[in-house]
């Protein structure tokens, strides 16, 4: 067993942290207040190569891996949230699936405009009536010749206002189970009958963009297939796999940056005639922040490891997620509880972070769909 990180590990860990203190922490809060998508921020990302972790180099990517992916968005959303929810999808939930379930042809095409930022992603799986549970979406996809038509309405699509290439799940065959009929294309933006629909106002992570995507007869060829047809649920599960941990990286990322807010104001603010660091009750906040995220900082990095290594890391994304997000939480509920009537203002960015962190708890699987793959495991 080796904690250490490699060379490139610690330069992607450095040159993120720079990057998330020189061009996104003075932003951050203006990206919330304004819910303004982090353009500039993720123009600076793109020429760093953080949107292409997960593309190998013969497309144009770094092919630095999952573990490199989470060490830089560890340090992008102790900065900003926003800006870190929309590099995890692009690469995790874009960049990775397309890489491990696209054609040749697909590969080819998009890996290289993905990787250096050219073209941003997105994924669509969620609708009005399948959130948790995935495989009851409506949208269905009818084959005409070598194309298919897709029709229905997607919800919750993150990246949807400023994306231009769209991974959608589509029910192909209606006559077997639900999970088993299920199609993952590859969708342009501009392809006829494809809309963006409503930008959502949101509690948190407000710079993000989360829309609906309407589908009205829109043809796109059997070629922008990904995996195989009628058998993309595994491919959609199989890549949520790969997103858990980069939701769980944000988590700790948040966490981190409330301990860190914490220990400054606790140093700096004064009752009774002292810094309240001194104060037990402000101590043992502060303690027990710290220990809850050196361990879930070792089950992210253990589910990363994981699947760089290609072993199964379903129960270990889940296990990452579900204590990442509850310390994400903790900590934010501390953070504000340091801070006092201080925290409850917008003057101090804890008051993001308690909004930020509440996200973690419910996209990419809520803490209840964690548990329920969690128990799966556990009762096999
Ligand atoms: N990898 C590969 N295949 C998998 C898999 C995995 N991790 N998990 C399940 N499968 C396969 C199964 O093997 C099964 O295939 P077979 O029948 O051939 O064996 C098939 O998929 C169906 O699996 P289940 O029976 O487990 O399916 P289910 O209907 O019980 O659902 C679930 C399982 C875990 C509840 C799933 O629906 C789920 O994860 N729900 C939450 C959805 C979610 O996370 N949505 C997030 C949307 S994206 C988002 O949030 C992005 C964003 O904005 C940032």
């Amino acid at each position: 067993m080796d904690f250490h990180l490699t060379e490139d590990q610690r330069m992607v860990r450095d040159a993120a942290r720079e990057y998330a203190r020189e061009v996104l922490a003075p932003r951050a809060a203006a990206v919330d207040r304004d819910s303004a998508f982090p353009e500039e921020g993720l123009r600076a990302a793109a020429e760093r190569g953080f949107l292409g972790f997960l593309v190998p180099e013969e497309y144009g990517g770094s092919g630095l891996g999952n573990l490199a992916l989470t060490l830089a968005l560890i340090e992008v959303n102790r900065a900003c949230a926003s800006t870190g929810v929309t590099l995890s999808v692009h690469n995790s939930l874009v960049c990775g699936p397309i890489a491990a379930h696209g054609s040749e042809e697909v590969k080819r095409r998009w890996l290289p405009l993905l990787a250096p930022g050219k073209k941003l992603g997105a994924y669509s799986l969620s609708e009005a009536g399948s959130g948790s549970d995935a495989a009851a979406l409506r949208t269905t996809a009818a084959r005409d010749g070598d194309h298919f038509v897709l029709d229905g309405t997607k919800m919750w699509v993150t990246n949807g206002s400023h994306a231009d290439v769209f991974l959608v799940f589509a029910r192909t065959n209606p006559a077997v189970s639900p999970a088993k009929g299920i199609t993952c294309f590859l969708v342009e933006r501009g392809t006829p009958g494809f809309r963006v629909g409503k930008s959502e106002e949101k509690l948190g992570i407000r710079g993000s963009s989360t829309t609906e995507l309407i589908l009205e007869d829109c043809r796109v060829p059997a070629a922008s297939v990904l995996g195989k047809v009628d058998e993309g649920f595994r491919v959609a599960m199989h890549t949520l796999d790969g997103g858990r941990i980069g939701i769980a990286a944000q988590a700790l990322g948040i966490a981190e940056a409330c301990l860190e807010a914490s220990v400054k104001y606790a140093k700096e603010r004064r009752q009774f005639g002292r810094p309240i660091a001194d104060f037990e009750a402000i101590r043992w906040k502060l303690a027990e922040m710290a220990s809850r995220i050196e361990a879930a900082r070792l089950l992210v990095l253990r589910a990363a490891w994981l699947k760089d290594r290609g072993e199964p890391h379903t129960f270990e994304a889940s296990v990452a997620k579900l204590e990442a997000s509850r310390t994400a939480n903790l900590c934010a509920r501390e953070a504000v509880q340091v801070h006092g009537g201080a925290g409850y203002l917008v003057d101090f960015p804890v008051e993001r972070y308690f909004r930020d962190a509440r996200i973690t708890e419910i996209y990419e699987g809520t803490t209840e769909i964690q548990k329920l793959v969690i128990s799966r495991h556990v009762l096999r």
